[in-house]
């Protein structure tokens, strides 16, 4: 398969930035930055280093965090055999990049904007905030498992109005469901952006259709070519039709898709 905008580029910088007891569970992984037209926060790329082994075979998808004229940053979680290997990469490695790809997140400077993040899903939202015309306007709600230092969190919360909230026992999770249901409820005239584990996006869906509110959500399908070639990640649109997520999405109307 041909891929367009498929460019070999360089490791500039890894970075762990994971903590006791999991201290290379997450890192930052700052890539060179090809001859591509801007990207737009909620986009991602697929990435392959040069030589994974044939096991390895498909790039991995990841949402771009943040970047420059020179680079492109993506936030990581190592979680299988794949990110394991990535965070193995080294400074001057050669990874194959494709992107930038997918919809991307809906800007409303006007409108208070209220981002659901659970986990991971905080990446994109560093370039959101970094590349929003009016910040102010921003609120981040961020639920985690791990410990705050393990995600881009202090970043975001110097620039915008952020809380966040761990669930570190099982009986944390009525608490943030119900702060969820609170926020929603008070964004219901504004915009709502969720990027999270699938059941954290379902939360927010359930209470977006009861309070009538305009929520986005950031699908992360398992991928395999992130150009509509091969059919690994569909999902199922409002209607009940398949509809491929590295094309169509992976941002979607919460009122348009199934969860
Ligand atoms: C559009 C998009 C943006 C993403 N952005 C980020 C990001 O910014 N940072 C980040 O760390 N991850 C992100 N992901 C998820 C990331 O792509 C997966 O974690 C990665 O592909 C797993 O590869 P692996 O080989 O390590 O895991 P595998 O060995 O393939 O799988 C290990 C385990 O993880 C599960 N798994 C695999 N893929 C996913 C997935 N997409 N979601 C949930 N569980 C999965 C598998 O079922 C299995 O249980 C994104 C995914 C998509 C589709
Ligand atoms: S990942 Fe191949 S069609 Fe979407």
């Amino acid at each position: 398969m041909a891929l367009r905008n498929c460019r070999n580029v360089k490791v500039l910088d890894i970075t762990p930035v994971g903590q006791s007891p999991r201290p290379d569970e997450f890192f930052e992984l700052r890539l060179e930055r090809p001859d591509w037209d801007d990207w737009k926060p909620g986009q991602f790329v697929m990435i392959r280093p040069v030589d994974w082994p044939m096991d390895l075979l498909w790039g991995r998808p990841f949402s771009i965090c943040s970047g420059d004229a020179e680079s492109v940053t993506l936030f990581v979680q190592k979680i299988g055999r794949g990110t394991a290997r990535l965070s193995e990469l080294k400074k001057g490695d050669t990874v194959a990049m494709w992107g930038p790809l997918g919809n991307s997140f809906a800007v409303d400077a006007t409108r208070p904007t209220l981002m659901l993040a659970g986990g991971i899903g905080i990446a994109p939202f560093r370039g959101y905030v970094e590349q929003h015309p009016l910040p102010e306007n921003l609120k981040l709600f961020f639920a985690h498992r791990m410990a705050i230092g393990c995600y881009p969190y202090q970043r975001l919360s110097g620039a915008v109005d952020a809380e966040c909230m761990m669930e570190a026992r099982r009986e944390d999770l009525a608490a943030i469901i119900e702060r969820m249901g609170e926020l929603v409820d008070q964004y219901r005239d504004g915009l709502i952006l969720c990027c999270g584990p699938t059941p954290f996006m379902k939360t927010a869906q359930k209470f977006a259709l009861e309070a009538g509110a305009e929520l986005y959500v950031s699908l992360e399908n398992r991928m395999a070519c992130g150009v509509g070639a091969c059919l690994g990640c569909v999902c199922k649109d409002g209607k009940g039709h398949h509809t491929q997520v590295c094309t169509k999405g992976p941002i979607f109307r919460a009122d348009n898709v199934e969860l």
